[in-house]
């Protein structure tokens, strides 16, 4: 299954608040424990089903005969089953309807186990997840993992829908047991109400009106228990925030500053901060599609005037003076990832938080989390439905509140630079304090000034390639004859950097990767050095080598891919380690059980077929010279 590109657009909810007025519930649970039944019984008894398709309805019901002439609600939502198989829909679908005192929007996901990813989706705009249990099976290990992702997700109130009491013999015993049950292991959660309901929803009992079999229970119905409750207020206390979606400047005279209130209100007059750069000013105006305002909340699409110019663009956080969010380029979080190729601390990811995109790694994986047990377990990368707590790290500094405070400003998606997919969602948990403590110390003799001294612009010339493709030996000539004509050289190689700063790290692709963001750090700082540095790693993967281009100015990074086919290389063999391999001795070699992701777009393309090395290393110098580093 392959939902990326509408899980993509449904996951941007993430960034974005919900209506107000709205109640937006979410119902998990495995496969039969009647989640379609009971949301077929919400649409039809608040008269939100067409009579053609109740017709339909009763007449599919008695066809498939599974509830005698009782309907079968569950049929209702089956017809997306199919569009699903098709590929049609999205993975979560979302429902509207009302009563006369609420609007409702409901997402629906698929039970199964694996799919965590949909269950967080749907979860993330929610106020409320309404957890499904089969009275006669109690409480399952799926109800744990979903209870988490709930809480994770920002969701502060659970409804215990202990269904199929019917099945039960109506039994306040078994209710009671199945709740104690439950609270056991959710209470530590810190939810701020979990509401056990006892309900048939097959026969409607306790789901909009009070069950005749089951009179030993005197609270709400799960309608009028979601009709009455109050989660609303909470976002209004937030303090005020609206990340700044386009700078609006239709001419002049005017210059606005639009957006969606993710929390908070504004009025006019209250003094607001530019959170990135610290600048202040006042609202002077609201402006609406609908006219101005005095006052504007949570939730709705306004554009700011200011009573003077600062600077602002998108992506910035508009925020309440005297109440900031924090700014910071590292913070821990909450990461679950839902792609299938594992998540690779050391990999540079993009990050959207709010309106703001960002260059991001995960700098360190702390641990993973059992979703069943809730145990916290040693990991070096994520799996695809993978939960981890991270250190995170972003090119720029952002601004943020701890997802625990306000829901939209601590929560972001991760996205795979090159195939533009969704690949992970986090939650911050907080800031980390050596950020702001560790400040970059201006020296006195610059990069530029180092360079001048050797009559060279620096730069760091990427060897990449297969094993046995020929980057050492080509690498050597060209260090040997720039050195010959006077200039200053170092050279990184991989079989000797893993003999020291290297010395811990293997071939699986969390350690390459690991591999290769170190040397891009030594290869910045030889730039820095004002040294021209040949690095002959393999470097398997674009993303990396994409990563150590960002790390030096434009221009710097000169990228040489040794193009020497993997016949060629095995033929070759200088190590023997491609025999090794064909033997199985060696795991993961490069070629063959191991990846290469061939360079797009190299600066130079080398064929060690048809060229020498002496030619090979000219090749490279030529086009050194052409750039202008060899003075
Ligand atoms: S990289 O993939 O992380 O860039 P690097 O260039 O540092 O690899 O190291 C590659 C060298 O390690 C190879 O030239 C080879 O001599 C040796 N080596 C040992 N095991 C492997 C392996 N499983 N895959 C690739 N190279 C290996």
């Amino acid at each position: 299954m392959d939902a990326s590109t509408p899980t993509t657009s449904v996951m941007q909810r993430l960034t974005r608040s919900g209506q107000r007025g709205v109640l937006r519930f979410l119902t998990c649970g495995s496969v039969d424990d009647g989640k379609s039944t009971l949301i077929g019984r919400l649409l039809y008894d608040s008269k939100l089903l067409f009579e053609d398709q109740i017709n339909v309805l009763q007449r599919d019901s008695r066809k498939h005969g599974t509830t005698g002439d009782e309907i079968d609600f569950a049929l209702l939502l089956d017809g997306l089953e199919a569009e699903r198989e098709q590929g049609i829909t999205i993975d979560v679908a979302y429902r509207f309807f009302a009563t006369e005192k609420r609007k409702f929007v409901v997402a629906d996901t698929p039970g199964h186990e694996q799919y965590t990813r949909n269950m967080a989706t749907g979860a993330s705009t929610a106020d409320v997840a309404v957890m499904m249990i089969d009275a006669r099976k109690g409480v399952l290990v799926q109800t744990l993992r979903h209870t988490y992702i709930a809480r994770m997700m920002g969701i502060r109130h659970v409804v215990l829908a202990v269904n199929k009491m019917d099945l039960a013999d109506h039994s306040s015993g078994r209710f009671h047991e199945i709740v104690a049950d439950y609270l056991k292991n959710a209470e530590d959660l810190g939810f701020d109400s979990i509401t056990p309901i006892p309900m048939s929803a097959r026969y409607g009992d306790n789901v909009t009106r009070r069950s005749e079999a089951m009179k030993w229970y005197t609270g709400p119905t799960l309608l009028e228990h979601l009709e009455t409750l109050d989660v609303e207020s909470d976002l209004l206390e937030q303090p005020f925030r609206m990340p700044v979606q386009w700078v609006n400047r239709p001419n002049l005279n005017f210059r606005g500053y639009s957006g969606l209130i993710v929390s908070g209100r504004i009025r006019i007059g209250d003094p607001i901060v530019v959170a990135q750069s610290g600048l202040v000013a006042n609202v002077e105006r609201i402006v609406t599609a609908d006219g101005d305002l005095e006052e504007a909340h949570a939730g709705d699409s306004v554009t700011l005037v200011l009573n003077h110019e600062i600077d602002v663009s998108r992506g910035d956080v508009l925020a309440a003076a005297e109440h900031r969010p924090e700014v910071s380029d590292q913070f821990a979080a909450e990461v679950l990832w839902m792609n299938e190729h594992e998540l690779l601390p050391g990999r540079s990811y993009l990050l959207k938080i709010g309106t703001a995109v960002t260059p991001a790694t995960v700098s360190a994986l702390k641990h993973r989390i059992d979703v069943n047990s809730y145990e916290k377990l040693p990991a070096k990368s994520l799996e695809m439905n993978g939960i981890g707590m991270c250190n995170l790290s972003t090119a720029r500094p952002i601004a943020f509140d701890r997802y625990q405070d306000v829901r939209d400003m601590g929560a972001f998606i991760l996205i795979d630079r090159f195939t533009n997919q969704t690949v992970g969602a986090g939650m911050i948990e907080f800031g980390l304090r050596r950020a702001s403590n560790i400040h970059k110390h201006a020296m006195d003799v610059s990069k530029a000034q180092r360079a001048q001294i050797k009559a060279q612009k620096p730069a760091i010339l990427w060897f990449t390639g297969l094993s046995g493709a020929g980057k050492s030996t080509v690498a050597n000539a060209v260090e040997r004859k720039l050195a010959d004509a006077g200039h200053h050289t170092y050279s990184l190689d991989g079989d000797n950097v893993r003999h020291g700063l290297n010395r811990d790290l293997g071939f699986t692709d969390v350690d390459r990767v690991e591999n290769i963001r170190r040397i891009g750090e030594v290869g910045k700082l030889f730039v820095d050095a004002g040294l021209i540095v040949t690095c002959s790693f393999i470097s398997p993967f674009q993303s990396e080598r994409q990563m150590v281009r960002e790390l030096v100015e434009e221009g710097e990074f000169v990228e040489v891919f040794v193009d020497t086919p993997l016949e060629v290389c095995i033929e070759r063999d200088p190590k023997g380690l491609y025999k090794k391999a064909q033997a199985g001795e060696i795991k993961n070699f490069t070629g063959f059980d191991s990846p290469y992701e061939a360079p797009e777009n190299p600066e130079i393309r080398l064929d060690t077929t048809s060229i020498s090395v002496e030619d090979a290393a000219d090749q490279v110098i030529a086009r050194l010279r052409e750039m202008g580093h060899l003075g």
